[in-house]
């Protein structure tokens, strides 16, 4: 079998939702030691990947929590949510394990978010970047998001987010645009 075959993004199962803690974890503080402190990646991943807060989002409506699945093992995840604001899926998570880094999985994951969003009548993913998180703003814009805003946000527990905020058309329907208003 070639390996492309044994490359799978589906839906997260409840099942996965421990094996999604540990991955995140492991993929942060591969990462983001160089851009925000430990003490605000304790905080993040507590707020964002407590099993009883993934498995209450899989649960709702209007989310979306995708697995990436490299030769058997999770090696990826994203996930993604209708804002509410007309027209708007927000892409929140996307990660990649740095040894699967590189290499178009995070642009398949991407891909897939904005046929969702699509299918949903929606004309645009947006989505939060932190200003010093160059690497992950270059892949954004490789698969066709660009900088529409800058944002401080107070997230509690004494962080703030020093974020972009970054946009990428998904209609392939005119119409689709002009039904939004946009
Ligand atoms: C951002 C991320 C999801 C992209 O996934 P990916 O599978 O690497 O993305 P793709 O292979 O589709 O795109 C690769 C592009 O991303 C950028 N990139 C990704 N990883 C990089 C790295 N380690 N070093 C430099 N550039 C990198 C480059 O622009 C690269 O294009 P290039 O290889 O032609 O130079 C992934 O790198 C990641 O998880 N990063 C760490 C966590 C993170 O910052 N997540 C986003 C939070 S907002």
């Amino acid at each position: 079998m070639a390996p492309e075959d044994r490359i799978h993004i589906e839906p997260l199962a409840a099942e996965d939702v421990v094996r999604l803690a540990a991955l995140a974890r492991e993929i942060w503080y591969a990462h983001y030691p160089a851009i925000i402190s430990v003490a605000q990646i304790e905080y993040m991943l507590a707020e964002r990947y407590d099993a009883d807060v993934v498995l209450a989002e899989l649960r709702r409506d209007g989310v979306w929590w995708d697995k990436l699945t490299v030769a058997g093992g999770m090696a990826g995840f994203a996930s993604y949510f209708l804002t509410g604001v007309a027209g708007e899926m927000k892409l929140d998570k996307i990660y990649v394990h740095p040894r699967f880094q590189r290499r178009g999985y995070g642009g398949m994951m991407i891909e897939r978010a904005g046929a969702v969003a699509r299918a949903r009548g929606c004309n645009r993913l947006v989505l939060a970047v932190n200003r010093n998180n160059r690497d992950a703003i270059a892949a954004y814009l490789k698969h066709g998001f660009r900088v529409a805003d800058a944002v401080v946000k107070d997230i509690g527990g004494g962080f703030v987010m020093d974020d972009y905020i970054m946009v990428k058309p998904v209609a392939g329907d005119p119409s689709t645009v002009l039904r939004t208003g946009q």
